[in-house]
């Protein structure tokens, strides 16, 4: 590769001059490897956020920044399936994955899941799974690469090895204020969802209060995006919008919301709003994968994969294999203790229930210890939030609307303060 020079590289985005295959890849490889310095990364950044990019140059930058480092690679395995995915914009009680892995690989898929953690007002799916005792969500990728397809399903976190360029990239766009660039969150998350060799991705991009774009028309543009440069990239990629509203689930907060999961696989308790959302994901990867023909199909294969148990034995076996405790879904009393000061919010008057600010149920829960401001900050796996009432429904004074789950008296005031100033009862 010739010299890397990134003046010539920073002035031709800042004057509106789309990079060239090379720039970009020079960009990554620099930017991992100390040629392209923080200053420089960033100033390229800011001329990216305001100069947008071609679908071509956001391509390079997605396969630059997953070739910065590993990539899954499943070429030299017998495998029982097609490599699936899904992913989303992150929301408040968001606990699709825990249960779709399982439900898409009782119904033929591979589904190697390299999941998020909860950063601001957004839960993540690798807290979740932390939460549970033993289940270890960082190991080297041959190891888990063997888990999944010993059981079809696996959910790590991000490891060091995985767009390295895109870690560094992130943390410079999130003190320099390029955050919101369709070009740069787009390549963000597909470097390292294609990191995992998929032949199916599903995103479910989500708008709302709760949602990190919570603007519609901005989510569906960011959506269109990743469709577009997803499939550009050879990955079969449908993006699906989603309501961030209202919370997803009937819990938020980690051990409920692993509760809530097992709730849903055995069937006891389906909160109408997440068993939409999940089925239209899943059904959605079942037709890509090839694996049914129509969505009535994948919808009939999916409820046998949750009747006849077989996803939840899925869940069971990779908590297990991850190093969770055996049978879960009977255990999980025993393993996933309650918060000290549990009691429901009432409300202070009848009417009807018109709205709750998300953002705010989720600065909530960081409060109550359920979330981290900083990556260093320890989260508390037994607060959280669960029982919500569901949005437009009748209310009498007195009733409850949502239960909290806190550490002490003190901590469930001042959430039962932030809560009740933003839920609207009309
Ligand atoms: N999630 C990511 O991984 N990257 C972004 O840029 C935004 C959300």
């Amino acid at each position: 590769m010739s010299q890397i020079v990134p003046q010539a590289i920073i002035a031709k985005k800042r004057d509106g001059i789309a990079l060239s295959k090379q720039d970009i890849e020079q960009f990554a490889t620099g930017l991992v490897q100390g040629q392209f310095t923080e200053p420089q990364a960033a100033a390229l950044a800011m001329a990216i956020f305001l100069n947008g990019m071609e679908t071509s140059e956001t391509v390079n930058l997605t396969m630059a920044m997953r070739d910065s480092g590993d990539v899954l690679d499943w070429s030299g395995f017998n495998l029982p399936g097609p490599i699936v995915d899904k992913h989303s914009t992150g929301g408040v009680g968001d606990k699709v994955s825990i249960v779709l892995g399982p439900m898409l690989a009782a119904c033929g898929c591979v589904v190697p899941m390299i999941a998020g953690r909860g950063l601001g007002h957004t839960g993540g799916t690798v807290d979740k799974l932390e939460g549970i005792p033993g289940y270890c969500v960082d190991m080297p990728l041959p190891e888990f690469q063997q888990k999944v397809l010993d059981i079809g399903v696996g959910i790590i976190g991000q490891t060091a090895d995985i767009a390295p360029a895109d870690r560094k990239l992130y943390a410079l766009r999130d003190v320099s204020g390029c955050v919101e660039s369709i070009p740069l969150i787009t390549s963000s998350i597909l470097s390292k969802k294609l990191a995992e060799g998929l032949d199916v991705l599903v995103m479910d991009v989500k708008y709302g209060s709760g949602a990190f774009m919570q603007e519609k028309t901005k989510a569906q543009a960011l959506a269109d995006a990743i469709e577009s440069i997803g499939n550009s990239a050879g990955t079969k990629t449908k993006s699906l919008l989603t309501d961030m509203n209202e919370v997803l689930g009937h819990s938020a907060g980690h051990h409920l919301e692993i509760i809530e999961c097992i709730d849903y696989l055995t069937g006891d308790y389906r909160c109408p709003r997440l068993h939409k959302i999940t089925m239209d994901l899943a059904i959605e990867a079942l037709v890509m994968a090839g694996l049914a023909t129509d969505a009535t199909t994948a919808e009939q294969q999916l409820h046998q994969a949750l009747d006849s148990g077989q996803a939840l034995v899925i869940f069971n076996d990779m908590v297990a294999a991850f190093g969770g405790p055996a049978d879960l879904s009977d255990t999980y009393k025993k393993h996933l203790p309650q918060a000290s000061f549990v009691k429901p919010l009432l409300s202070p008057k009848a009417g009807t229930f018109q709205s709750i600010n998300v953002y705010e149920v989720g600065m909530t829960l960081l409060e109550l210890g359920a979330g981290r401001l900083s990556l260093q900050d320890k989260i508390d796996h037994r607060v959280g939030l669960s029982d919500f009432i569901a949005l437009h429904s009748k209310v009498e004074e007195g009733q409850a609307l949502v239960t909290i789950h806190a550490a002490s008296e003190a901590a469930w005031q001042k959430a039962r303060a932030r809560l009740l100033k933003n839920m609207s009862i009309s």
